[in-house]
């Protein structure tokens, strides 16, 4: 299609288009004065087109081009011509011809910049969301945009092709639980009472299911206050999706045509499916998380067998006391300096290790500081169980607390990786982590919460160790791990009301807590509701994950800063006395610390 005030856009002009006349619009990207001429860069999203103003083919255009400066929005009319032979820019799509300007109009002038438009931005982030609008101009920028955009259309093809219906939830609802505080909104018309923004469309979907849809899908906003961190935003955007009559196999199935389908479509990246599961257990074993980055080995090993009745009090202790002793082998890393070692043992410690041995492989020996504690034979076992060769580091971490050591020695595989370059940046790492605990024990508190939500089915055949032993019960519920990052999580739900109930209760609901927060939805569940199950991919995630970006802020178009602020429109902000009156809302004056 072709609109009224252009011909051509600044990325399409080729040499068939020879000898036409054009009228381009766009932004100036930048500008040479080669004394007689002057040659502009003009950028829009689809490129950058040159165009020349020469004095001898019009003069008092040429004369007019002097004021241009960067970011000027102009309209140009004038004719394409071939670059004269040498002059060819084999970098720029357009780069084989130019604009001879005959006619042209600034729509608009631009200040100076408080930074460049251009990908290697050094503008501290905070400036680049003040000026977002700049930033977004930034053609790196627009192609993550764009590469968003294309996300959104495989998501709506891809289910529409599999009889997905796509059902808008609402925003203003009764608080649905996902861990986190809510966002509120108070009402007018009714005093003292708040709607909450969804932390995820959770029981909406599952009552969608009890209304019959079947199958349901969305992109939606999810809205949680918590604390942040790189992959996470206050508001953020999930694909949310819930089947009935449902396995997790089938589910499984559904995310990996999906998965699938957005590397090919997006990036070109081929992927096998179906892609690996682990249970969590051995997740935590191996890698020490429940989010193994799979692009890298250097697995944990677990070593109690071999230490347990060693003279070494550290590691004999956590094996005897259900604890673990666990490490990994660095490859070739035996260089290291004890300057190196220390800084890694601090390093664990921060990961909440309680400290770090390390060996290293040596021609004629082991050596590490607690070498003299462990026989020669032990020390063989040891490198043999770590598949270690001469010139290899062995680093290990011990705790009475089999998770705790885990933890620690997963974080420090990751940063390791991290630090000497072991992911390869082309590759994908795709899998399942399955058979999570249903509950986790807050000790803070002294109550057992849901590991995923509550909504979530145990195992058929845990059910029985629900009242004896929750800690044992395993949930039919899944993370799938994309690069190490949590992508999507979900699970088979209850869709029994007694057994919903029952669940609730585990949780420390009191009957007037469960009737007021959940009712509606333990309601629903008696008027026929059909097994069901989904699963919810963080979209930002997903996006930067394809786009190889670890911050999700670069694919989020306003995202609000670390500490939830936006920078361009001023908000969070006040308002004034009426607004809060109207919602019968008083601000607290600000407490006096004790
Ligand atoms: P969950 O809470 O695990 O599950 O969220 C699903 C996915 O959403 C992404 N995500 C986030 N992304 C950015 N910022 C955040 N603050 C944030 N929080 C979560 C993650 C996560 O895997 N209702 C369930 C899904 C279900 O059971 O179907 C849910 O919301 O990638
Ligand atoms: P210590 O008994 O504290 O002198 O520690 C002896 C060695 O064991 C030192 O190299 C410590 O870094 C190491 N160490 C102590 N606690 C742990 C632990 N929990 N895991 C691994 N190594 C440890």
């Amino acid at each position: 299609m072709t609109f009224t005030k252009r011909t051509h856009n600044c990325g399409e002009l080729r040499t068939a288009q020879i000898g036409k006349t054009v009228t381009l619009n766009g932004w100036v990207d930048g500008r040479r004065d080669l004394g007689g001429m002057i040659f502009i860069d003009l950028r829009d999203r689809w490129g950058i087109t040159q165009v020349t103003f020469v004095p001898q083919h019009n003069a008092e255009v040429h004369e007019r081009a002097h004021e241009l400066r960067s970011e000027y929005v102009l309209s140009i009319t004038g004719t394409v011509q071939g670059r004269p032979e040498g002059q060819e820019n084999k970098d720029m799509a357009t780069g084989e011809i130019e604009i001879l300007v005959d006619e042209f109009q600034i729509l608009n002038r631009a200040e100076v910049l408080p930074f460049e438009i251009e990908d290697e931005v050094e503008a501290h982030e905070d400036l680049r969301l003040k000026y977002r609008y700049l930033d977004l101009r930034r053609p790196l920028m627009q192609k993550y945009a764009m590469l968003r955009s294309s996300v959104y259309q495989v998501v709506h093809s891809y289910f529409a092709e599999h009889d997905f219906v796509e059902v808008e939830t609402p925003t203003f609802i009764k608080s649905t639980p996902e861990g986190a505080r809510d966002f509120l909104v108070p009402s007018r018309i009714h005093r003292g009472k708040f709607y909450a923004l969804p932390q995820s469309p959770q029981m909406y979907k599952q009552i969608l299911m009890v209304a019959g849809f079947d199958r349901y899908v969305q992109i939606v906003k999810c809205f949680r206050d918590e604390d942040f961190r790189a992959d996470r935003q206050p508001e953020f955007t999930q694909i949310d999706l819930e089947m009935s009559f449902v396995t997790a196999e089938d589910v499984y199935a559904i995310t990996e045509g999906l998965v699938a389908r957005m590397l090919k479509e997006c990036i070109g990246y081929d992927v096998q499916t179906p892609f690996l599961r682990m249970s969590y257990d051995d997740a935590m074993e191996q890698y020490g998380t429940d989010k193994p980055d799979l692009r890298f080995d250097m697995k944990l090993v677990p070593l109690n067998d071999l230490v347990v009745n060693s003279g070494f009090k550290v590691f004999a202790d956590a094996a005897q006391k259900g604890g673990t002793v666990t490490g990994f082998c660095v490859k070739g890393k035996a260089e290291y300096s004890r300057k190196q070692l220390d800084e890694l043992t601090e390093v664990a410690k921060k990961f909440g290790a309680g400290g770090l041995v390390w060996m290293k492989v040596e021609a004629a020996e082991m050596k590490s500081p607690v070498a003299k504690f462990l026989s020669p034979e032990i020390l063989a076992q040891i490198q043999s169980a770590m598949g270690a060769e001469e010139g290899d580091l062995l680093l290990i971490v011990a705790d009475a607390d089999k998770r705790k050591a885990q933890k620690a020695a997963g974080s420090l595989r990751l940063h390791l990786g991290k630090e000497l370059g072991l992911c390869d940046p082309n590759k994908h790492a795709l899998l399942w982590v399955v058979d999570f605990p249903m509950f986790a024990y807050n000790e803070e508190e002294g109550v057992w919460e849901p590991e995923h939500h509550a909504f979530t089915s145990p195992k058929a055949e845990d059910i029985e160790k629900m009242d004896t032993d929750p800690g044992a019960v395993r949930a039919d519920c899944y993370d799938f791990v994309w690069n190490g990052n949590e992508a999507a999580s979900g699970s088979i739900r209850i869709h029994d009301s007694a057994m919903q109930t029952k669940i609730f209760e585990r949780l420390g609901l009191s009957d007037e807590e469960l009737q007021e927060k959940f009712g509606f939805l333990v309601e629903s569940f008696k008027y026929g509701a059909p097994p069901h199950g989904g699963i919810a991919l963080g979209l930002d995630r997903v996006v930067a994950i394809l786009a190889g970006l670890t911050s999700i802020r670069e694919v989020i178009a306003f995202p609000k800063t670390n500490t939830a602020l936006s920078l361009m429109d001023g908000s969070p902000s006040m308002v004034d006395e009426r607004a809060l009156k109207d919602l019968h809302l008083d601000i607290r004056k600000e407490e006096k610390k004790p």
